[in-house]
């Protein structure tokens, strides 16, 4: 289907694109989504609460290395990414450093680094203190983890659900039980599905933002009621950021000035009050449990806005190549790199530094985490 499509949707929304190739290379590198840089103070969880494990599920900005042996274009795992983590190696994070996994993790007091569950360097008893499930281009929408060749929530939860195996034969019922009641569980998806799958690629023709809206919510309300099912208790769903203002999609839809895209900015919003509502049906219905909505449209777009604030020179561009464009396999060793990681939010042009990390991070914490425990 999409080849024609794709470079008709890109030459529509892109006239300065100089040549066909970079139009073609494009197409490659625009599936990622949001990442970042440098050691911020992360508020930590009070002494004496405590949460087991920390659980991922979702898309790029929450995958540590899942993606690493698939076949898809979605991946990382080759410098420049991981330029700054502890090893200076690659591992599948889209940063140059660590991501929101790794630094909730930190300020939960769990563990340094939350690893890939598909990472055959994984342990056992990794499994007793978290992993993630997560994978690079996916979305709500099954289309969108398929254009990405990426893992759908559908796959994510049949690994779920073996590890929920593998624990039992590790700690026994009851104690899986207490694990899987007490942990985090962040679920992060959503602009991969906006920015890909409805945008850029016409995946979903039929739909209006409205209804494109509806069809993500309702898989995402599917998704949250089944691992709820399968026993998880504390929920925090995140909302899309302002995927208008990612530096890629202002390249591609942001006109002569790369302004930040208004439509892509709206369809999110639309998505995000939508997404909220359901949340709070679902928590009605499921008194037991914990599901929280976190906004990080206002937060990210508070920090485009005021950059200075919080300490960034740049926040329209990443850090990787020309900033405009290059992400997953465009970002690669021979691009070269802003010489202070501290001072981009985007470390690509999709997904945050460390740095740019660790505020929305800290706001979580700040924010959120006492209506999870
Ligand atoms: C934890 O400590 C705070 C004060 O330090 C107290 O208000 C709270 O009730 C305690 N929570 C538990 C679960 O013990
Ligand atoms: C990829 O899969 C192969 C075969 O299953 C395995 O030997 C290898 O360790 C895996 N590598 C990664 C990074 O997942
Ligand atoms: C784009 O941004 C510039 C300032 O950066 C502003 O003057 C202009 O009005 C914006 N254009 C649109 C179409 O919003």
């Amino acid at each position: 289907m999409h080849p024609v499509l794709l470079v008709l949707a890109i030459t529509k929304t892109h006239p300065r694109c100089p040549s066909m190739l970079l139009i073609v290379i494009s197409l490659v590198q625009i599936w990622c989504t949001i990442s970042r840089g440098e050691a911020q103070v992360v508020q930590q969880i009070p002494q004496n609460q405590s949460i087991p494990a920390l659980i991922a599920f979702g898309d790029s900005i929450v995958d540590q290395g899942c993606n690493n042996n698939l076949t898809t274009i979605v991946k990382c795992n080759f410098p420049p990414y991981g330029q700054d983590f502890p090893s200076h190696q690659s591992t599948g994070r889209f940063s140059n450093a660590k991501t929101p996994p790794d630094i909730l993790a930190e300020a939960l007091g769990i563990k340094d680094l939350l690893p890939a569950y598909l990472d055959p360097r994984t342990e056992s008893e990794d499994l007793l203190t978290g992993v993630s499930f997560a994978s690079g281009g996916m979305g709500y929408d099954p289309v969108t983890s398929k254009l990405a060749s990426a893992l759908s929530f559908s796959d994510q939860l049949k690994l779920f659900k073996e590890y929920i195996s593998k624990l039992k034969r590790l700690v026994g019922e009851a104690r899986t039980r207490s694990i899987l009641a007490n942990s985090l569980f962040i679920i992060v998806a959503g602009s991969d599905d906006l920015a890909n799958t409805y945008f850029t690629f016409g995946g979903r023709l039929r739909y209006d933002v409205h209804s494109y809206a509806d069809l993500m919510v309702s898989y995402a309300s599917d998704f949250i009621q089944e691992i709820n099912e399968l026993g998880a208790r504390r929920l925090a769903v995140f909302g899309v950021p302002p995927i208008g203002c990612v530096p890629s999609q202002r390249t591609l839809a942001g006109g002569p000035l790369r302004n930040c895209s208004e439509n892509h900015n709206q369809a999110t919003q639309v998505y995000n009050t939508k997404l909220q509502s359901k949340l709070n049906l679902l928590s009605q219905k499921f008194q037991l449990s914990k599901i929280v909505y976190v906004d990080v449209y206002n937060s990210l777009l508070h920090i485009i806005q005021n950059p200075q604030d919080y300490g960034f020179d740049v926040v329209d561009k990443g850090c990787c190549g020309t900033g405009d464009i290059e992400v997953s396999v465009l970002c690669n060793k021979l691009s070269k790199t802003c010489p202070d990681r501290s001072k981009y939010l985007f470390w690509d042009s999709y997904h945050p530094t460390q740095k740019g990390y660790e505020i929305i991070v800290n706001q979580f914490m700040t924010n959120y985490i006492s209506r999870l425990l």
